[in-house]
């Protein structure tokens, strides 16, 4: 059976200021279809979406969305006629419920008295209707990744969306929420809902996707149905290259113990006790409410300690803050980017300079010059995708910008670096070259706490993993114990024994 065509655009063209961002770019999607867009950091992903969603303009190429040739000039125009994007950094209003969130387009018509009592009853069926057990009460804020994301796909049932487009939906999620969130897209491909969805996971797009479009520099290198493509041939297609090993060989930890804590605990964490060798990677895995982020922020001074100590080098490190932390060679690369990450309207180079000021014995005087020099030194060791060091990076892509906070924190030169989520959004031909980074830092003898909700990562990347449940260390890992059945057991409180 002939299935109707949902959006048809052709010869797409999109120029931003030294950076040809798409050029001649042709897609047609099908209701029911899942359509896999996929593309290095900067290929043009997300500026594809931006423009069937009306948040900006092609220069040209036409679209035809649900019959007819349109050319959407706002958001909100699009989204009337059936566009819903979930995009890679979430846009639901923090300081609002879950309730008024999901109403928020209704808010503009001037005419209409809010009924809460309805308003929060309307809410809970559509939340039921998606299978959701979450508060409608619960502040936005409150809610973590996955749940921000499920409400925004409710909505857009609710908004009777034709085409859902989701931008990354799976760079923040654990393994259990990814399945979730697969099923969900499954169920709404049932109903003919179709779905474009844009990932550098490849291995979760071929149980959902119908076809495949991969991006190169703005460029369409690929686009076939998903039956006749494999992964490694559309990695090749991204990357350019043939990708053999995602990760360093692992040589021996003999270093010394350089960081030592204790009896670590606050409101998230309890009685906390592990050791890190210098020039090793320190896994660290939990499922949300585990307390492994809050165990990284608490190693970096954002959150106070009621009850244990930390010692660096033999040292007391005193959590009190992070400049305090930043003074004693610890870094800390936060997980969500645009909130804790990076200054959006800032430049790339003084974004890569902002740690290294508080640096002890750092001059306090801006200097232009150097900050040239540092900046442009991580765009060629990162390949950052930016026309120059004083790039705003807000219009970075997502990967490029998250290559800028890992850059600003490789120029502190740290003794130990917290990554949260390192890897996220990057696509991967670049993760290679994190990996590679990360190790040849750990060989120079500076040590990594990696918390990743990245199976493989962890596994492939990590000497020994901490596995966090409930606020309490769980397990220690050791190295040829890292396997997912393992992880996982010790993650829902299990002992860590297959
Ligand atoms: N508003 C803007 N101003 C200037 N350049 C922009 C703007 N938006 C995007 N670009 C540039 O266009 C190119 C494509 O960016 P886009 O965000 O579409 O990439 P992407 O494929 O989504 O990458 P990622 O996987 O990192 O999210 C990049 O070089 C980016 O820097
Ligand atoms: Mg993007």
């Amino acid at each position: 059976m002939e299935t109707k065509v949902i959006l048809e655009m052709e010869n797409i063209t999109k120029q931003f200021p030294g950076v040809k961002a798409l050029s001649g770019v042709s897609l047609t999607v099908h209701e029911g279809e899942v359509l896999a867009l996929l593309g290095e950091n900067g290929a043009g992903k997300s500026t594809l979406i931006k423009i069937i969603a009306g948040v900006q303009p092609q220069d040209s190429g036409t679209m035809i969305f649900d019959g007819q040739e349109r050319h959407f000039t706002d958001p909100m125009q699009a989204k009337r006629a059936g566009v819903s994007v979930v995009y890679q950094e979430l846009t639901n209003v923090p300081l609002l419920t879950v309730a008024e969130n999901m109403f928020i387009n209704q808010y503009g018509d001037k005419n209409r008295v809010l009924n809460w009592k309805k308003m929060y009853a309307e809410a809970r069926e559509i939340l039921q209707n998606a299978g959701l057990d979450i508060d409608v009460k619960k502040l936005i804020s409150d809610c973590n990744i996955a749940e921000k994301q499920q409400l925004e796909i409710a909505r857009a049932v609710y908004e009777n969306a034709k085409l859902l487009i989701l931008d990354e939906p799976t760079s923040a999620l654990n393994t259990r929420e990814i399945a979730q969130l697969l099923d969900t897209i499954k169920r709404l491909k049932a109903q003919g809902m179709a779905v474009i969805l844009i990932t550098h996971k490849m291995d979760e797009i071929f149980p959902v996707a119908d076809s495949v479009m991969v991006l190169r520099d703005g460029v369409t290198v690929a686009s076939k149905p998903i039956g006749e493509a494999t992964e490694d041939e559309l990695i090749s297609l991204m990357v350019g290259r043939e990708i053999k090993n995602m990760y360093p060989p692992k040589g021996e930890v003999g270093g010394e113990v350089i960081l030592r804590a204790e009896g670590l605990t606050n409101a998230s964490i309890r009685d906390v006790r592990f050791e890190l060798r210098r020039g090793e990677i320190l896994g660290v895995y939990g499922l949300m409410g585990s307390g492994h982020l809050e165990l990284g922020k608490t190693l970096f001074g954002c959150f106070p300690k009621t009850a244990g100590h930390v010692e660096l080098e033999g040292r007391e490190l005193r959590l009190t803050s992070p400049k305090a932390c930043i003074e004693r060679g610890v870094a800390f690369l936060p997980g969500e980017r645009k909130d804790e990450g990076i200054v959006q309207i800032q430049t790339v180079a003084v974004n890569m300079m902002i740690p290294s000021y508080e640096k002890p014995g750092s001059p306090k005087r801006i200097d232009a010059r150097r900050e040239r020099q540092v900046a442009n030194k991580w765009i060629e060791k990162l390949a950052i995708k930016t026309n120059s060091h004083q790039t705003i990076v807000e219009t970075l892509s997502g990967g490029n910008q998250q290559k800028v906070i890992l850059g600003k924190w490789l120029e502190i030169q740290p003794k130990v670096i917290i990554l949260n989520e390192p890897t996220r959004g990057i696509d991967v031909g670049a993760k290679v070259e994190i990996y590679k980074i990360l190790k040849d830092m750990c060989r120079d003898g500076v040590s990594v706490i990696m918390i990743t909700s990245e199976m493989p990562e962890l596994i492939g990347m990590a000497d020994r993993a901490l596995v966090m449940h409930e606020g309490a260390l769980q397990c220690v890992l050791q190295r040829d114990e890292l396997t997912e059945n393992r992880i996982m057991s010790a993650a829902i409180g299990g002992t860590g024994n297959e």
